[in-house]
């Protein structure tokens, strides 16, 4: 019935278009929302929220300023997952309100499920009143105990890709962006921060008050609830964590003004006001999250040496690329992805010279090279292609690696002043817009290919976008202090030098990593017992070099390393390591009990998101 209605209407606007009626250009669907933006969006939304730890529920309403794309619609159709709707109401510009009437679809395993709301022809708002529920997959609730200081619960979100829905009900999709306030209220003791103005002076009363008056994408809606204190590391910088990490942390990244100002230069003023980060407890599913205005930081990058602030250059480039011109849906998470690496390898030169960003971009590479040698082809090419399936199940390191090496081979090619001038007419162009990969390929095309003929072909471009694996002769940065370390392990391996005469005591953690990477895969246990009593890897506090080391030793079943695999496993879960450590453990026949006794006592404190990943290395 709809269907054919559809058709007549297309085929009068067919008809219509010959009287020089301009074509409406189609909004790309997003395979991952059942919301109806092509007809009715909500561009302001506002959150009244009750925070509940005893219950683990967050329940209130949002409400929804619609804005009419078809003046005849009837229905809205927002995203849900795992919430209880309570009841939905409707109101005029008058602000009368009344009832409206509403249906929850089918749950869809990936999408959740469809929640429908009948308008009536004046409707201009809607508020819904819901209830988070258990299986709201973007919460983690964590217990006192679980959290650093021990003596207050925690409450953080987790939105990106699609999330946001298992906490809001909204129209759950990047090609849309939406204003937001909100009001938070949680136990007194406790303060609330959000993806918005933060303001430094709030007064701790459990009830908190939130403007984000720019428009973004759903997936930055963003709230965390803890016994929090506040740093300032600038002006415009601080951090806000628990008190153990607050003085450790603000020194770890007091180098995040001289980010943004380097930022600023390079692409345009910063766009957000201030840029606050927000440690999380270690069950922190992610590095970071480029909440807007506060990004949400892992204490894993705290090791006091700064050697992992490329994460906080990554997420305050997302500042640009991603919350000011932003995928418009979940195939094109390069363009939020890669972008972002390509700008913080700069941002990474600029504030701690090129041949500490030279050797990131090589250890970036490797991980890239590993990715793709264990991908489906299909999964290697940029734009990906994920109708159908779970995106948390699809990212790897193709869209921030290869999309990284596309552009630094843009760069490479075209020069850099002019690759710089195109970023930032790229970024001042789009800004607050969604972007998708067609809309980029054409605006490098008029702004580069055909102003610059024969410089790069678009067989080229088309090739890195569309086609699988790394293509030859991608962009490398030599890194000199890389080539010393790996001729030093050649030496050691020959035995022409002993661990003692490595100059050890001078390297980096990158020099390390490096170091360990390179190690072959097949090392005698002696040598694997010498390099530990050596260099202690097993130790290491800093969870790059412990993991890198773990994947070396775990398969080669190397005993000392698995009590502290176990208390890592116990003490973070931030999926780019537990994952990976998970799996080797399995795929040790002799360490697969282990791996499941040290699963069963972790699994409690993992956030949702990394138990569903680790549920299916069990195969499950
Ligand atoms: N936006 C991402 C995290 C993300 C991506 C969450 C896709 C959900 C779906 C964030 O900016 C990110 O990339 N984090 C990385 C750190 C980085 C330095 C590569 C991470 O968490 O490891
Ligand atoms: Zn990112």
């Amino acid at each position: 019935m709809l269907k054919l209605w559809m058709f007549v209407a297309l085929l009068l606007c067919h008809s219509l278009a010959v009287f020089a009626v301009p074509p409406v250009p189609p909004v790309p669907t997003d395979p991952h929302s059942f919301a109806n933006i092509e007809q009715v969006q909500s561009r302001k939304l506002t959150l009244d929220l009750t925070v509940d730890f005893e219950q683990q529920q967050l329940h209130g309403f949002v409400e929804h300023e619609l804005h009419r794309k078809d003046p005849k619609v009837e229905q809205m159709i927002l995203d849900s997952r795992a919430l209880v709707i309570e009841k939905v109401l409707q109101a005029n510009d008058q602000g009368d309100w009344q009832i409206a009437t509403f249906t929850l679809g089918e749950v869809d395993a990936i999408k959740g499920q469809p929640l429908t709301i009948n308008l009536v022809s004046t409707t201009t708002k809607i508020r819904v009143y819901y209830r988070t529920t258990a299986a709201s997959s973007g919460l983690q609730w964590l217990s006192a105990a679980q959290t650093s200081e021990k003596r207050q619960p925690f409450l953080f979100s987790q939105s990106q890709a699609i999330h946001a829905r298992s906490w809001i009900p909204l129209q759950d999709t990047p090609a849309l962006r939406v204003s937001y306030q909100a009001r938070i209220r949680t136990p007194k003791q406790l303060l609330a921060v959000m993806s918005a103005d933060n303001s430094q002076n709030t007064e701790r009363d459990g009830d908190y008050r939130f403007v984000m008056p720019q428009p973004i994408p759903s997936y930055l809606i963003a709230i965390a609830v803890g016994d929090l204190h506040f740093q300032s590391m600038s002006e415009h910088t601080g951090v806000y964590a628990e008190k153990t990490w607050l003085a450790k942390a603000a020194a770890e990244f007091n180098d995040t003004q001289k980010m943004m100002d380097v930022a600023s230069k390079l692409y345009g003023q910063y766009p957000w006001g201030r840029y606050d980060l927000l440690i999380l407890p270690a069950s922190f599913p992610f590095g970071g999250m480029e909440n807007p205005r506060l990004s949400f930081i892992t204490p894993t990058v705290i090791t006091g040496d700064k050697s992992l602030v490329s994460l906080i250059a990554h997420e305050l480039a997302h500042s640009w690329s991603g919350n000011l011109v932003t995928n418009s849906n979940w195939n094109d998470l390069w363009l939020n992805e890669g972008f972002t690496n390509f700008f913080e390898n700069r941002l990474m030169a600029e504030v701690y010279g090129p041949a500490r960003a030279a050797m990131e971009y090589s250890l970036s590479v490797k991980d890239l090279q590993r990715d793709i040698a264990e991908l489906e082809p299909l999964d290697t090419a940029l734009q990906l292609q994920l109708a159908g399936r779970d995106p948390d199940d699809a990212f790897s390191q193709v869209a921030y690696v290869k999309g990284q090496l596309f552009l630094q081979l843009l760069e490479n090619k075209f020069g850099r002043t002019r690759f710089d001038g195109f970023i930032s007419a790229y970024f001042q162009q789009f800004a607050f817009q969604s972007m998708d990969t067609q809309t980029f390929l054409k605006f490098l095309q008029q702004q580069l290919l055909d102003k610059y003929p024969g410089v790069v072909s678009q067989a080229e471009v088309e090739q890195w976008v569309f086609g699988p694996g790394l293509p030859q002769g991608f962009p490398t940065q030599p890194s000199d202090a890389f080539e010393q370390v790996a001729k030093l392990q050649q030496a050691w391996l020959a035995q022409e030098i002993g661990l003692a005469e490595l100059p050890s005591q001078a390297w980096t953690v990158h020099e390390w990593l490096h170091f360990i990477n390179l190690l072959p895969r097949d090392l005698a246990p002696a040598k694997l017992a010498e390099l530990d009593a050596a260099f202690s890897f097993s130790q290491s506090g800093n969870a790059e070099i412990f993991v890198a080391w773990s994947r070396l030793a775990i398969p080669l079943n190397y005993l000392p390393v698995m009590p502290q695999v176990k208390q890592f496993l116990l003490r973070v879960g931030r999926t780019k390591f537990v994952v990976p450590l998970y799996r080797l453990l399995l795929d040790n026949p002799a360490q697969q009990v282990f791996a499941n006794d040290i699963y069963q006592q972790a699994k409690a404190g993992y956030h949702p998101l990394t138990q569903a990943q680790i549920d299916k290395a069990f195969g499950g």
